[in-house]
């Protein structure tokens, strides 16, 4: 089954994607002045222009947290404390399309591309915060759900306390080894990104990454000209976060990092559901898509 094959044009932004890959990092501490209503108006349409992979029924909008009055949206318990953010880019889904995670992550993720190329900070929030009241605030609709939010401004000059030692915690700074992200044909032979050339380049875009809690669920193997991706499910957490599957977000999110990498280096693809069959896939891993490239 083929979903959505018409990409983007091969430069969406107006930076090498590797390089905004490379300059993305979760902002929690912001100036707190906010942002040019432009700025904001553009990265709502930027988001809303997107062909998604699956063809899912988004929709966008900005909180100004200002004007909802929202003073203590993050509980005192949340792993994700922001300093001084002020607006907040928000995707509702359909409950109804099956694929809504991993497309609101594809194009979240875009959007937050987009504004490191316009050197604004931002910071994904799927854990804890006030689902109800951004919801009521975008006018959500009967049979649509609040997957994530996304912060947005400009950093503050010092990056708070808290700020670091959520960094630390979250061990936001590290991620896992090419080898145990990425395989060649059979879930034993790991790919080796240096002899994987031109996708090396591709898969670390993927590898660098943000994801729910710094979890990197993605798993690629690589089968002939198909990069089949699997979702390496951490039942608990999910089960911790029921409002939202913030792991197929984070699918999402790399299939965002694959496709445009990809497309600015001139290889092509497209999207299709076609679950191989892996001898000893793990019982947790869950099939997403694969990227066929012949
Ligand atoms: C779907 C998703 C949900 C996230 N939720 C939160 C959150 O609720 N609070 C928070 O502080 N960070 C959140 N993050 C940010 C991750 O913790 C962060 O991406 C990860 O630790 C890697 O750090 P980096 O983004 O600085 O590279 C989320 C990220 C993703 C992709």
């Amino acid at each position: 089954m083929c979903y959505n094959s018409r990409m983007e044009p091969e430069s969406l932004f107006a930076r090498p994607v590797a390089e905004l890959v490379g300059r993305r990092y979760s902002c929690r501490s912001f100036d707190g002045r906010g942002l040019e209503a432009e700025t904001l108006a553009g990265l709502e349409r930027f988001a809303a222009g997107l062909a998604l992979p699956f063809g899912s029924h988004l929709r966008f909008g900005i909180i100004d947290n200002l004007r909802v009055r929202a003073q203590n949206l993050f509980s005192a318990g949340s792993y994700g404390m922001i300093k001084g953010a002020r607006f907040y880019l928000v995707a509702l889904v359909r409950r109804e399309d099956p694929r809504r995670w991993e497309d609101a992550g594809f194009a979240l993720e875009a959007a937050v591309l987009q504004a490191t190329c316009l050197d604004v900070a931002s910071c994904w929030i799927g854990g804890v915060f006030d689902r109800k009241r951004f919801g009521w605030a975008l006018g959500i609709r009967p049979g649509e759900q609040l997957p994530a939010v996304v912060a947005l401004g400009r950093p503050a000059l010092r990056p708070s306390l808290r700020d670091r030692l959520v960094r630390w915690s979250a061990r936001g700074d590290r991620r896992r080894d090419a080898g145990t992200l990425f395989f060649a044909g059979d879930w034993r032979l790991p790919l080796r990104l240096e002899a994987s050339a031109p996708w090396g380049r591709v898969l670390e875009c993927v590898r660098l990454g943000p994801s729910a809690s710094n979890k990197q669920p993605w798993r690629l193997i690589r089968l002939g000209g198909a990069f089949h991706f699997y979702l390496d499910r951490d039942r608990t957490y999910s089960a911790m976060m029921p409002l939202a599957d913030l792991q197929r977000i984070d699918m999402g999110i790399a299939m965002c990092h694959f496709q445009y990498s990809a497309a600015e280096m001139g290889l092509q693809g497209e999207w299709a559901v076609v679950e191989p069959s892996i001898p000893q896939t793990p019982s947790h891993f869950e099939y997403i898509a694969s990227f066929m490239t012949e």
